[in-house]
């Protein structure tokens, strides 16, 4: 087993997912990490990594359940369904525009949560939503979000220390 973090992501090119995405991976340190676009990637490809992390967009409802709109993440949805992720150990962040989608706000953490909480992989890097305006979420379980939510939007000034904030909380535990 790879002890390189497979972080997986999408959309890729020039959205603010990758940018992200580039972040997370600067923080952890580029020799830690494959940069995986989703769009290429396979139930196979998940498997070589015991720590995974999953970068997503919020755009809508349509983006999981229709599959006319062939998003990356439409393509890679049947992968990820079919993946076994059991002993894994997953983080996820999600970009999201908190003042025009106030009541879904990174609603595609809770969408990917939903297909995780099935696979017997533990979820971690977890996020209080007191740092967050926002009105409603489908990311929040348990009073938390489940993964980091980023405003690329609304807030980029506040991206910088999010990550570096998450990247620590993650690093300890992924590995405990
Ligand atoms: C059609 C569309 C729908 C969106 N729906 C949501 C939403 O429901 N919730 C949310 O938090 N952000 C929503 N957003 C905002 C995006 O998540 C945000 O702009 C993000 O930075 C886009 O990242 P990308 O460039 O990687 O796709 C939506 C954006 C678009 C264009």
């Amino acid at each position: 087993m790879n002890d390189t973090i497979g972080l997986f992501y999408g959309p890729a090119k020039a959205s603010s997912t990758e940018k992200v995405a580039q972040k997370v991976a600067s923080q952890i340190g580029t020799d830690r990490v494959d940069l995986i676009p989703v769009k290429d990637a396979t139930a196979e490809d998940l498997k070589k990594y015991h720590h995974l992390i999953f970068g997503v967009s919020t755009i809508g409802k349509e983006t999981w359940d229709g599959y006319t709109t062939r998003s990356d993440w439409d393509r890679f949805r049947p992968e990820l369904d079919k993946a076994e992720l059991e002993g894994k150990t997953v983080a996820m962040f999600s970009l999201g525009d908190h003042v025009t989608y106030p009541r879904h706000f990174v609603d595609a953490l809770g969408m990917l949560y939903e297909i995780l909480q099935n696979k017997n992989c533990r979820i971690i890097g977890h996020v209080d939503p007191s740092e967050y305006e926002f009105e409603e979420s489908q990311g929040i379980y348990n009073g938390k979000f489940v993964g980091l939510p980023i405003d690329e939007d609304y807030e980029p000034e506040r991206t910088d220390e999010r990550v570096k904030n998450w990247v620590d909380q993650i690093l300890g535990e992924f590995n405990q």
